[in-house]
């Protein structure tokens, strides 16, 4: 979709919407008081919408993956965004940007490794100077714009992504899908468009533990595509590349710093390690709103850690001893060196490094 298509109300409306063959799933819709979330926490047992009327429970939903995935969350606090400024010109009328502040970083604060959230909040805070009166209509048009855009960039990306396939078997990791984004995903939006275009034999996906985003919700999220797709424990990616018949591991993003080291699900650098020693190639699929400048190398994108709970397995029911101490670093980062392509709705990079990223984002 080209940028004077945005202001095309009903061509932003289908986008949103999704529903279309191929691309049937999405994460939360916005309905002018409130923000529904798809609850990932229950897939693939419940589908079940939660509604919420805060930015509060906007910031609770992104902290306890209600709803999760970088671009999906980042596109939540746009949405976050527009339910603070309502209760902020509620309260204090004329005098709302100061109201709001304390939501905005609560907003911001709510997971700490993802690009797109501090990215979306500046996004509509960027909007707050040129605005008289209730802002609440002009923010609900930004953020709807912000997550028309998305989606918008995915189906680019997957054009990019599935042209470079060769149609052999691909892996990817977690749930970089519709449900990580506005809808049609980064990485799974390359298996969308490559799967349609006959590039791809088979699409394999780790469990990824210890939250089960692949075993959960790439599964569920394909299969309601009719994508057929194969589970593989995430021990098992070693022994299925040395087969041969995946020559690409496909992923998505959290967060690129300058210099292309790319933070994302935990397991990933471990698969790119992998890629190399077999010769199959790594891919990483991630719009520009995922990639940070002002993080120099990969050494400064803060990992998240979160509860050992996770592990002590209540989802799985695995019993760990309760005296066993748990680390559970969520994500990773995968050295520029490792990536062979790196996908966005800008163009693509072969061995992305400073200049090529500078380039690609317009020196920004
Ligand atoms: O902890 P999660 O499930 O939010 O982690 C998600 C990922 O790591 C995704 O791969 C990344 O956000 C890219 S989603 C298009």
């Amino acid at each position: 979709m080209m940028q004077n298509e945005f202001r095309n109300h009903a061509a932003v409306t289908a986008l949103i919407r999704g529903g279309e063959p191929g691309d049937s799933v999405r994460p939360l819709r916005w309905r002018a008081d409130a923000l529904e979330l798809l609850d990932q926490r229950l897939l693939p047992a419940e589908v079940r919408w939660i509604s919420l009327t805060t930015a509060g429970q906007v910031a609770q939903a992104i902290r306890d993956m209600a709803v999760r995935g970088a671009p999906a969350i980042g596109i939540a606090a746009a949405y976050g965004v527009v339910l603070a400024a309502r209760q902020a010109w509620g309260e204090a009328g004329k005098d709302w940007r100061r109201a709001i502040e304390p939501e905005l970083t609560r907003l911001c604060a709510a997971r700490p490794t993802a690009a797109n959230l501090h990215w979306a909040v500046q996004r509509m805070q960027q909007q707050f100077g040129t605005m008289d009166g209730d802002p609440v209509a002009a923010l609900s048009a930004s953020a709807t714009q912000i997550h028309a855009e998305d989606i918008a960039a995915n189906r680019r990306m997957g054009e990019l992504g599935a042209a470079l396939l060769d149609g052999s078997d691909v892996l990817t990791h977690c749930n970089a899908g519709s449900l990580a984004t506005g809808g049609y995903g980064t990485a799974l939006g390359v298996v969308r468009s490559g799967h349609v275009a006959g590039r791809i034999s088979n699409v394999y996906i780790g469990e990824t533990r210890p939250w089960l985003q692949g075993a959960r919700l790439t599964t569920w999220e394909l299969i309601q595509d009719g994508i057929p797709v194969t589970l593989i424990a995430d021990s098992a990616a070693a022994s299925l590349l040395r087969e041969g018949c995946v020559r690409w591991i496909i992923v998505g993003a959290d967060r690129i710093a300058a210099n292309g080291d790319v933070a994302n699900k935990i397991g990933t650098y471990g698969l790119a390690v992998l890629a190399r020693h077999h010769g199959a190639k790594f891919m990483v699929v991630a719009p520009v709103s995922t990639f940070d400048l002002s993080t120099d190398t990969g050494a400064g994108i803060p990992i998240e850690e979160r509860n050992g709970d996770e592990l002590r397995g209540s989802n799985a029911k695995i019993q760990v001893p309760e005296a066993a101490q748990i680390r559970n670093p969520v994500f990773d980062v995968t050295p520029a060196e490792l990536v062979d392509f790196l996908v966005t709705e800008n163009g693509v990079l072969k061995a992305p490094d400073r200049a090529g990223i500078r380039g690609l984002l317009g020196g920004a």
